[in-house]
């Protein structure tokens, strides 16, 4: 009898626990919409109050992410058309002036395209955050559209002495969306032609990969800069996060080149990670399961 009781009484304790754990859980991977009263039934001891604070928390958050997103969303929109006006009005001025102004013009066009990449990049984050599918469905060849961005990526890298070699596994195909996954890609490797040491190599792989029975196509991009501290590696993929060092230096980017590459790999049911590599230097690492 004692048994059966001490058994019933460890199982009553610990299994709001257990759900408590389950649903910290659930909200950290971004389900905010985690609630844990109602599993919790009719108990009315600390742990009942413990799920009502959590509950209360998860609100909060949910409401306050939310909001930002939405404020996100709103200032990309609002900003558009203030832009297209300016470019409208250099245009004009262009006409009226002499030649001597054409310098700052052509400054004042160069900063509103700046401008316009970085409100792009913004529309696109916030439509990643709220959007839960993937629109333009289709069959991808990844191997092909990963050496075209390797293309353009030796293209842009050639001005500093900088090499990129490739080593691509042949007919790796993917079910997503061409847009989004080019984005990802490009974004690191963008970063790693940006961060690398002049003169150095850039290493883009992309292998089948099987792990667990499910096939996978990892794609690593290395590059031999100076990498990220250890305990900002997990950061890199929140927006607007920016190491110290890259936002004193006017190397352009705001931050969310590497969210966006995270929600769009996210989308497609993937992973994607940095690491330092061994002999210095960044790696990023995604890894798309084949078959949805
Ligand atoms: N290959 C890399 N080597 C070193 N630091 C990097 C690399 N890629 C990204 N980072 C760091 O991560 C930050 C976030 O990257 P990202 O989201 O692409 O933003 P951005 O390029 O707009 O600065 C960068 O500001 C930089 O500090
Ligand atoms: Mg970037």
């Amino acid at each position: 009898m004692a048994s059966i009781f001490c058994y019933w009484l460890a199982w009553y304790l610990t299994s709001p626990v257990r759900k408590l754990r389950t649903a910290s859980q659930q909200l950290a991977s971004g389900d905010l919409k985690t609630r844990v009263v109602p599993e919790l039934g009719r108990r009315t001891d600390e742990i009942a109050d413990l799920g009502k604070d959590f509950d209360m928390m998860a609100e909060r958050i949910e409401t306050l992410l939310s909001s930002q997103g939405r404020l996100l969303r709103d200032i990309s929109h609002e900003l558009r058309s203030p832009l297209a006006r300016l470019n409208v009005a250099v245009e004009l001025v262009r006409q009226r002036s002499g030649k001597e102004a054409d310098e700052a013009l052509d400054r004042i066009e160069r900063e509103a395209e700046r401008m316009n990449t970085l409100i792009g990049q913004l529309r696109t984050l916030t439509l990643l955050e709220s959007g839960t599918e993937i629109m333009d469905k289709k069959t991808i060849d990844l191997s092909g559209l990963v050496r075209n961005i390797s293309g353009d990526a030796e293209f842009e890298s050639a001005k500093r002495n900088i090499t990129v070699s490739t080593e691509l596994d042949d007919n790796i195909i993917i079910e997503g969306s061409e847009e989004l996954l080019r984005r990802a890609i490009e974004n690191i490797l963008r970063n790693a032609v940006r961060y690398t040491a002049e003169g150095s190599e850039i290493k883009i792989s992309l292998k089948r990969h099987v792990s667990e029975g499910k096939e996978y196509a990892l794609l690593m991009v290395r590059d031999h800069g100076p990498g990220v501290h250890e305990n900002e590696l997990s950061n890199l993929f929140t927006p607007f996060y920016r190491i110290a060092e890259s936002r004193d230096r006017k190397s352009g980017g705001m931050g969310i080149g590497l969210a966006i590459t995270d929600r769009a790999v996210r989308l497609h049911k993937g992973t994607v990670r940095a690491f330092n590599a061994s002999e210095g230097g960044l790696v990023v690492e995604i890894k798309l399961p084949l078959s949805l």
